[in-house]
């Protein structure tokens, strides 16, 4: 049985996450999607909201199971007896940063192996960030985020100072 984590900030999830977790779950027997919980980061969307939004859009996924952790990465790998780690690359200027954290994570585990899944072309533009932007100043998020999570995302930045 093949258990590989995609793990990240989805603050909050969009639909280039979704791409990479749907084609990921094809590949392996058990897809864990990890969110981290960051102490230095103020996200904007709480963990707990995080993973209900995770669990939502990927509810009829067997093979997907959402969870958070904190800490390294390398430790939560270990904690679960996983290997292998799946990142989306959007374009050349992602490479550099992945690759670094590629590294750190086979320094600290050396059986850890990060596998490299290039984004569909059509959310090579897309992020989180850019999203709450989009949110911030009222623009329509249609295709960028599962249809589900737009009200909550809208929601969340109508008061929001622009
Ligand atoms: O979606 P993101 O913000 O690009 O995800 C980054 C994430 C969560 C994968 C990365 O920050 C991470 O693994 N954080 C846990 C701490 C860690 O292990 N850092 C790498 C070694 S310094």
């Amino acid at each position: 049985m093949k258990t590989a984590v995609y793990p990240g900030s989805f603050d909050p999830c969009t639909n280039g996450h979704l791409d990479v977790i749907k084609r990921a779950s094809r590949l392996f027997d058990t897809l864990i999607v990890a969110v981290l919980i960051n102490s230095s980061k103020q996200p904007s969307f709480s963990v707990e909201e995080r993973v209900e939004m995770l669990k939502s859009v990927t509810k009829d996924m067997d093979n997907v199971k959402i969870c958070s952790f904190s800490g390294l990465l390398a430790d939560f790998m270990k904690n679960i007896n996983s290997s292998i780690i799946i990142k989306g690359i959007r374009a050349v200027s992602d490479f550099e940063y992945e690759f670094q954290m590629a590294l750190t994570n086979r320094t600290l585990n050396p059986e850890l192996e990060t596998l490299f899944l290039h984004t569909s072309q059509d959310y090579m533009f897309l992020s989180s960030s850019i999203v709450k932007e989009i949110a911030k100043y009222g623009g329509c998020l249609d295709g960028l985020v599962p249809d589900d999570l737009i009200p909550i995302i809208k929601s969340r930045f109508e008061n929001a100072d622009a």
